[in-house]
């Protein structure tokens, strides 16, 4: 398989600075080698960076999420029609940030390759948060807050967040997988919308396997296009410390690898984020290293090699 890489180093959705040094972070962390060592042939296409300096007369501090909008939207527009051109060419794109916002873009281009042939798109949300708030909602006005709204056709948007470049997604097919921080008002208007929400409480309670199990039966049965957009701040903070928005009670090591190990072996899977890592709050490339080791588990990596076969789950 032939996998292409965009990073989209970024961190203008995020009130912490850091994240935009993330794809890099992967790349030190053997990102790429992972990928090769499994016979994947791997085309790096850089990163996309924001278009202005981020001039701060005190850096400790960031701008108002107002004035770091432009940034979001020019990153986002790009990453949509690069992320396309690879979806367009029978790629496979891995997209890496960056802030979460970058995901208004990634899976627009999904959505845009995908709706002329009728495909239909599954999108599941590792997250510990659920990313559906609005600008009338959001309690931080941060836009890595956002992008499952916006994506989901909310239209509490103003106009500069339209264009070509935007693609839409049916909040039906969007499960969350992992949460356990979502706002007020977030919660509510994620209920109304009809959106999947396999919280932390439901994977304690059923096992990941079960949990997942579902949403990729349900994908499968529609033929969707199955895209993944894992946020690092899904896993538990003990061993993913490289995070500027942790909650504690996430993933074990153990639950985000069978994640992975069943992604890859449900053969859905079409396109990738890996959103949020945070190098200049990480531990010494802990949470990058533990990120190459998952992203190598959905591309096949498995303890006992190919000859074992997939697992059967039941
Ligand atoms: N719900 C909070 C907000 O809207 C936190 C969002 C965190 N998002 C993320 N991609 N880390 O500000
Ligand atoms: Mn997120
Ligand atoms: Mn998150
Ligand atoms: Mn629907």
């Amino acid at each position: 398989r032939r996998i292409d890489l965009l990073g989209v180093a970024t961190a203008s959705g995020a009130s912490v600075r850091g994240c935009g040094m993330g794809p890099e972070a992967l790349r030190v962390a053997g990102l790429v080698e992972a990928l090769m060592e499994l016979e994947h042939v791997v085309a790096d296409h850089g990163d996309l960076r924001r278009p202005q300096p981020e001039l701060s007369l005190d850096p400790s501090s960031t701008r108002l999420p107002d004035e770091r909008k432009a940034d979001v939207l020019d990153l986002a527009a790009r990453a949509s029609d690069a992320g396309l051109a690879i979806l367009q060419d029978g790629y496979f794109p891995l997209f890496i940030g960056g802030d979460h916002s970058i995901s208004m873009g990634t899976i627009s281009a999904v959505a845009r390759h995908c709706a002329p042939k009728g495909k239909p798109v599954h999108v599941i949300w590792v997250d510990a948060h659920a990313d559906y708030n609005t600008p009338d909602t959001s309690p931080s006005g941060n836009l890595h807050g956002m992008p499952l709204a916006l994506l989901c056709g909310e239209t509490e948007f103003d106009e500069s967040f339209r264009g070509a470049w935007l693609g839409r997604i049916d909040p039906h097919d969007v499960t969350i997988f992992g949460a356990r921080s979502i706002d007020r008002e977030e919660r509510r208007l994620v209920q109304a919308r009809g959106v999947d929400v396999v919280d932390m409480r439901k994977i304690d309670q059923l096992g990941v396997v079960a949990a997942l199990q579902k949403v990729i039966d349900k994908a499968r049965a529609a033929g969707a296009h199955l895209h993944v957009s894992f946020d690092v701040d899904s896993i538990d903070p003990a061993i993913a410390p490289g995070g500027g928005t942790l909650v504690p009670g996430g993933l074990t090591y153990r639950e985000a690898h069978l994640v992975m190990e069943m992604l890859h072996d449900s053969g859905l899977v079409g396109s990738l984020d890996v959103v949020e890592l945070n190098p200049f709050l990480d531990h010494g490339g802990k949470t990058a290293t533990l990120m190459v080791d998952l992203v190598a588990s959905l591309f096949g990596r498995s303890i006992m090699g190919e000859e074992a076969g997939p697992v059967e789950f039941i």
